[in-house]
């Protein structure tokens, strides 16, 4: 079980981090040959960033257009992120002092995190219009969120698992060797579909996560009248025939 779940997850770190290397590039060479940002836009590049915080933050667009899809969406997200900031603690020696901070909250955000998905599957189910255009991964990704937060509440209300143990084993994993894996049928739950989450990861909708940084109608500031707009290779492309 320990060199199954040791290599299991340095192949899923390998495929997660190669893959979101090589999608990132792509989305950083694809060229946006026209201004499109979705106005009213920001004209300056510091409005740019703002503009991006509040729709990574807040999910400002979001929130204009749907506020259900908002309420479990947004509270999905957020209580995902505080799930993962409360994890780090189980690849530090010595966790760093805000992480011990986050840890009550951390604790509790797994129950918001579930019921937030919990919102967004049944959206799917019952919204005639959003089942239409709902795809099997549509569901799945759902599920799978589902039962890694499910596991994680079984390991913390339940059926306790030997904390500094994980610990233990990811340290020495981290490390490149293979420690004890302390099992059991949560934890093996947990991580079995943790790793799968870190497969499927560069492959799917879950790219969303990068790709909203690289998006043209978000990313681009509104000043097409001070500065001709032009694509790197149209920009080679016009070098090449004046040269
Ligand atoms: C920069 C970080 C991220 C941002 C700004 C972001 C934003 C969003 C937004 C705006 C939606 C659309 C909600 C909807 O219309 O259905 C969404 C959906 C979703 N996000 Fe993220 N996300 C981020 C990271 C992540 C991560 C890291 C995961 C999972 C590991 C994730 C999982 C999902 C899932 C499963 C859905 C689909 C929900 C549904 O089925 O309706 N997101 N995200
Ligand atoms: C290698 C990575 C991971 C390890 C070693 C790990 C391990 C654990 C352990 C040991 C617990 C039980 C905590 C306790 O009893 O106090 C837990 C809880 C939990 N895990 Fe994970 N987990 C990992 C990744 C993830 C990911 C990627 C997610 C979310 C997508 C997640 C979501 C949760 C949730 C919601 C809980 C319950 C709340 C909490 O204790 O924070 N885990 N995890």
């Amino acid at each position: 079980m320990s060199t199954f779940f040791a290599l299991l997850f340095w192949f899923a770190t390998a495929v997660i981090v190669l893959g979101l290397a090589f999608k990132i590039r792509q989305y950083w060479v694809t060229p946006a040959p026209l201004k499109i940002p979705t106005t009213p836009a920001p004209t300056t590049q510091a409005g740019v960033v703002y503009r991006m915080a509040k729709e990574v933050i807040v999910f400002e667009s979001l929130f204009k257009s749907n506020k259900w899809i908002w309420i479990f969406g947004w509270m999905f997200h957020m209580s995902l992120f505080l799930v993962l900031a409360r994890h780090l603690r189980y690849f530090q020696d010595q966790p760093w002092f805000w992480v011990n901070i986050i840890q009550p909250f951390g604790k509790y955000a797994a129950f918001t995190m579930v019921i937030g998905l919990v919102g967004l599957f049944v959206r799917r189910i019952v919204v005639a219009r959003v089942r239409y255009i709902s795809a099997p991964s549509d569901y799945l990704m759902l599920i799978m969120l589902f039962f890694i937060g499910f596991s994680g509440l079984i390991m913390n209300y339940v059926s306790h698992v030997d904390i500094i143990a994980v610990k233990e084993f990811f340290n020495a994993w981290m490390g490149f060797s293979i420690g004890d894996f302390p099992v059991s049928v949560p934890l093996i739950v947990h991580l079995s579909l943790v790793a799968l989450l870190l497969i499927v990861f560069p492959f799917s909708k879950l790219l969303h996560a990068p790709g909203v940084f690289f998006s043209p109608t978000r990313n681009q500031v509104d000043n097409p009248r001070e500065k001709r707009h032009i694509a790197k290779w149209a920009a080679e492309l016009e070098n090449n025939s004046k040269g």
